[in-house]
C-alpha cells in the first residue's frame, strides 16, 4: 500500500497507472473505515487493477452546527497531516462549485442545505486527482449515490459509478461512522430505522403501495422510540427523487433520524413489476 498526501503526487501515480494500462478503482471516504467502506474497497479491487481511496473529511459538505469538529477522525498522528494537506484541497480563494440542482433538493437535501453541493464539487475535484475508471458509493447513501450518477451523465465525466450494497450490523444497524455517537442506549433504539423498514417490507409484500400508509407506520415505530426525532421519511422515485403517493417501478423508502446526537440514514430499494416484487434492504 502506498500513502499519497499530495495532490500532485496522486495526478503523477494516476497518469502512470493509466498509461501502463492498468484500470483505477476509487473508493471516495471520509475515513473512520468501517466495512461498509470495506465492502467498496473489495468491489473496487475485484473490477479493477489499482484501487484508490482517499481519506478527506470535506468541510464543504458540513453546514454551521454539524459535526465537522466532531466527526471521527482515527487516523492518529498521521491525521494532522492530513488536515493541514486539506488546504490543497481547496487552494486558497478557491470559490468553484457544482450543483446536480433538482437531486440536492429532497430528502436530506431539505435538512442540509449545501450539503450536496459540497459533495459534488468534491468528487467532481477528486475524480480530477485520481482519474478513476470506476468509482464506488454505497447504497447506504443513496441519495449521494444516485446525484453523483446524475453528474457523471450531466458532464460526461469518463468514470463508470458502481453502487455497491448497505452493509449492516448483525442487528440491522447500518454501518455509519456516526454510530460511534451512539450510547449504548441510543445504539439499541437505533435499530428502529432497520426495523421500521422490515414493516414497510412486510407491508410491501402483503401488496400495500400507497407511500402514506407506509411511511405512517414507520413514523409510528419510529416514534415510538424515546429519544428518536424524524427528519423525514419519504417514498421517492429511484431515478429522479422525485415523491411518490403509489409506489410503482423503482422506488426508494428513504429515512433519516436523530438519534441522540446522531443523524442516522437508512433506505430500501423497491422494484415493483407486473409479476414481482425485488425489495433491497
Ligand atoms: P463516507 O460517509 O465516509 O462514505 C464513503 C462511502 O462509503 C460512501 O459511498 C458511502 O455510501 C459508503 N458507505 C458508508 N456506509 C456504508 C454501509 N453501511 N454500507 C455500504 N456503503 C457504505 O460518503 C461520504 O463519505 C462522502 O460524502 C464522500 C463521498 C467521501 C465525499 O466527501
Amino acid at each position: 500500500m502506498k500513502t499519497v498526501t499530495r495532490v500532485a503526487e496522486m495526478q503523477l501515480a494516476a497518469a502512470g497507472a493509466g498509461g501502463m494500462g492498468r484500470r483505477i478503482g476509487f473508493v471516495p471516504t471520509m475515513g473512520a473505515l468501517h466495512e461498509g467502506h470495506l465492502s467498496l474497497v473489495r468491489a473496487a479491487r475485484q473490477r479493477t487493477d489499482l484501487t484508490v481511496v482517499s481519506i478527506f473529511v470535506n468541510p464543504a459538505q458540513f453546514g454551521p452546527g454539524e459535526d465537522y469538529r466532531g466527526y471521527p477522525r482515527d487516523l492518529g498522528a498521521d491525521s494532522a497531516l492530513l488536515i493541514r494537506e486539506g488546504v490543497d484541497i481547496y487552494p486558497p480563494g478557491f470559490q468553484t462549485s457544482v450543483s446536480v440542482e433538482e437531486f440536492s433538493e429532497p430528502l436530506c437535501g431539505r435538512f442540509r442545505p449545501g450539503h450536496f453541493r459540497g459533495v459534488a464539487t468534491v468528487v467532481l475535484k477528486l475524480f480530477n486527482i485520481v482519474s478513476p475508471d470506476a468509482a464506488f458509493f454505497g447504497r447506504k447513501d443513496a441519495q449521494q449515490s444516485i446525484l453523483i450518477q446524475r453528474l457523471v451523465r450531466d458532464l460526461n465525466l469518463p468514470v463508470e459509478v458502481v453502487v455497491c450494497p448497505i452493509v449492516r450490523e448483525s442487528d440491522g444497524l447500518a454501518m455509519s461512522s456516526r454510530n460511534a455517537y451512539l450510547s449504548a442506549e441510543e445504539r439499541a433504539a437505533a435499530t428502529v430505522l432497520h426495523r421500521s423498514l422490515e414493516r414497510a417490507r412486510e407491508l410491501l409484500l402483503a401488496g400495500e403501495r400507497r407511500a402514506g400508509i407506509l411511511i405512517g407506520e414507520m413514523r409510528k415505530l419510529v416514534e415510538a422510540e424515546p429519544g428518536a426525532r424524524v427528519d423525514y421519511i419519504e417514498a421517492v422515485d429511484a431515478a429522479t427523487l422525485a415523491p411518490l403517493a403509489l409506489l410503482s417501478g423503482r422506488a426508494l423508502l428513504a429515512l433519516a433520524v436523530w438519534i441522540g446526537a446522531a443523524r442516522l440514514i437508512d433506505n430500501m430499494f423497491i422494484e415493483i413489476g407486473a409479476e414481482h416484487v425485488t425489495l433491497e434492504l
